[in-house]
């Protein structure tokens, strides 16, 4: 259970800290070295399915060289004797049951902001280096403890090395400069510089959230448009005759800049697309799909497993219609849905008994039909 300082509620720190100002919250979680082990966090960084990085400040062929998973067990056996290493393994929401039920503590957020949980093990000095995320972080210490120092939101940075790939920025002034121990969380929010270095070998949880970029909606609207037959085409503004037949004029540019928003439906295919691009899965799902029917599966009490990597969204498009957004996909639902997605969209698994209030209806049996086909809710673990 994460726990807020005494004097911000969660109300509190939506309206003064989220998206706005770093947060340090003291001793925001007990027994948070229970959590998971290093062991257990070093066993996920093997498996192919599972994405990790191991980031070595003095790596063995270039500083700062980087492993991408899957990790080899004898490299990280070696790893004790190495100096200033951090090991980041991501989505450990979708393979660690403790972790995943972390997340319902952050659910005053939306849960379709969430991207994922990601652990880092860092031993004495290690880090990933001075940067800037794009998205908000909380980063919760579960074991050993790590230094963060945390620059102004939004204040101007510079890379160390603009033309290369590496991320790493030059020195800010901070504002915030903090050891967390076990169980002490900091709250980041985006474009705000920080910088994480080990004092005594430890892990750091992260729940990040998801910031896409305007291309990426920009592609989904582009589909949609295509998807949608409502092909609008340039129509010239009222014109004299030219002297340059050459130049682009000012009025025909102005035409072409309220092409876009004079789209018929442009409001609806913008929100359409923003719920399909929030749904998108980050990987591919994790449970195989149920091939009876919702009423046949709920009867015979077979397992409805909520996909752990599945995602869902809704949206009230007016007083009869909702559209349900699941897994990048968009579906136009009656009003009447919205009474069960708040409870059943969300919860581990459906049963003869938790659904049996409703199995009689046929809407519920239609929607809970739907979370099977689109693969919200699978049968047993693929892996
Ligand atoms: C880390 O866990 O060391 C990196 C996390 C971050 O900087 O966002
Ligand atoms: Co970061």
């Amino acid at each position: 259970m994460i726990t807020f300082p005494n004097s911000i509620n969660k109300q509190d720190f939506l309206k003064s800290y989220w998206q706005k100002q770093p947060l340090l919250f003291r001793n925001a979680m007990d027994n948070a070295e229970q959590l998971i082990t290093k062991q257990q966090l070093f066993d996920l960084s093997l498996s192919d399915d599972i994405e990790s990085r191991l980031l070595m400040e003095e790596g063995p062929d270039e500083p700062w060289q980087v492993f991408h998973g899957p990790q080899q067990a004898e490299q990280l056996e070696l790893l004790n004797e190495s100096p200033n290493w951090t090991l980041l393994v991501q989505s450990v929401n979708l393979w660690h049951l403790g972790c995943k039920k972390l997340l319902e503590d952050f659910r005053f957020l939306p849960e379709w902001r969430l991207d994922d949980i990601m652990i880092s093990f860092a031993n004495e000095k290690g880090t990933v280096g001075p940067h800037v995320d794009h998205y908000d972080v909380f980063l919760l210490q579960l074991s050993g403890s790590r230094r963060w120092k945390v620059g102004k939101p939004d204040a101007e940075v510079e890379l160390i090395e603009p033309d290369s790939d590496n991320q790493q920025i030059k020195a800010y002034p901070t504002i915030i400069d903090e050891t967390l121990q076990v169980g002490d969380m900091l709250y980041i929010p985006p474009n705000t510089a920080h910088h994480g270095i080990g004092i005594e070998p430890g892990m750091t949880l992260s729940v990040g959230f998801r910031s896409p970029a305007l291309s990426e909606m920009m592609m989904i609207f582009a589909e949609q448009v295509m998807l949608s037959k409502k092909e609008n085409y340039y129509i010239d503004p009222l014109f004299s005759v030219r002297t340059s037949t050459t130049e682009i004029s000012s009025s025909a540019m102005s035409k072409a800049a309220s092409w876009f928003s004079n789209l018929e439906d442009y409001d609806a295919l913008v929100r359409k697309s923003f719920g399909i691009l929030q749904t998108q899965p980050k990987q591919e799902l994790l449970l195989l799909p149920i091939e009876k029917t919702a009423k046949e599966a709920i009867l015979s009490q077979q397992a409805i497993n909520r996909d752990p990597a599945a995602r869902v969204a809704w949206y009230q498009v007016d007083e009869l219609t909702i559209w349900l957004f699941i897994n990048g996909e968009c579906f136009e639902r009656s009003i009447e849905d919205k009474q069960w997605l708040e409870k059943y969209s969300i919860i581990d698994t459906l049963t003869l008994e938790n659904t049996s209030a409703n199995i009689q209806i046929d809407k519920f049996l239609e929607l809970v039909q739907l979370f099977i086909d689109t693969g919200l809710f699978g049968g047993v673990d693929v892996s």
